[in-house]
């Protein structure tokens, strides 16, 4: 988007992102709902179509949302699968590769990403990026964080963020050093003990990404049919 571009040209775009994603959605499916503003934008359009379905929430915010609109929200663990999940980004790469965890959800916004046969992510204009960049947001374990940050620090600079816990009690960081090889970084990260998870994404979770740009939504395919690649996932 360019620079000059107001919030309520973000917001048409998200919204536009949001409206063809909902296209994806059938009556019966298991969804995952991600968390974010272009995901409150999705909850609204998916209301709307009062399509029967089975909602698993990555936020209480999201939960709570998607609620009031009258959507089924259940645990995680009554649905053994997920048909689709769709959720937003801080930042996409060429490649596919996301940034995800400005709004602190990417733990349980990777774990339900994983669990669904195909991952659909829905951004504005703004968020396609040439390459990553910091901040990348980390969940760390609270038991051992001085030792966990002193090994991470050895990566990079890490600032503790400034937000409650997760709901699940792991405490929010940004990495904050450069982002030149994502999967070498995200190597790094999961061999920190104490790394509950980081936000960075790779192409190989995503099938498609949304563009809203203008008036336009752009369809960008990371990893076609990825659910028919990996008939083997647990
Ligand atoms: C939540 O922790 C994040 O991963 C969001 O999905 C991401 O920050 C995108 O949020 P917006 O849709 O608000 O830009």
């Amino acid at each position: 988007m360019p620079q000059s571009a107001t919030v309520d040209e973000a917001e048409h775009e998200k919204r536009l992102a949001a409206q063809a994603a909902a296209e994806l959605v059938e009556s019966g499916m298991s969804v995952g709902l991600g968390t974010g503003t272009t995901v409150a934008q999705l909850l609204d359009v998916l209301a709307g179509r009062r399509l029967r379905l089975r909602c698993v929430a990555t936020s209480p915010r999201t939960e709570q949302a998607a609620r009031a609109l009258g959507l089924a929200v259940e645990e995680f663990g009554t649905i053994e699968r997920i048909d689709l999940a769709i959720d937003g980004a801080d930042q996409v790469s060429p490649d596919g590769w996301l940034v995800k965890g400005g709004g602190a959800a990417h733990t349980r916004e990777k774990i339900v990403a994983a669990s669904a046969d195909r991952f659909v992510v829905i951004v504005d204009s703004a968020k396609p990026v040439p390459s990553l960049r910091p901040p990348v947001p980390l969940e760390l374990l609270a038991f051992g964080l001085d030792s966990t940050l002193r090994r991470l620090r050895v990566i990079g600079p890490v600032r503790r963020r400034d937000v409650a816990p997760s709901p699940d009690g792991g405490v929010i960081c940004d990495y904050l050093g450069p982002v030149e090889d994502p999967a070498l970084l995200a190597g790094a990260f999961d061999a920190v003990p104490g790394v509950v998870e980081h936000g960075l994404f790779p192409p190989e979770l995503v099938a498609e990404v949304f563009v809203g740009r203008g008036d336009m939504v752009e369809r960008v395919p990371v990893i076609p049919r990825r659910e028919a690649t990996r008939p083997d996932r647990p």
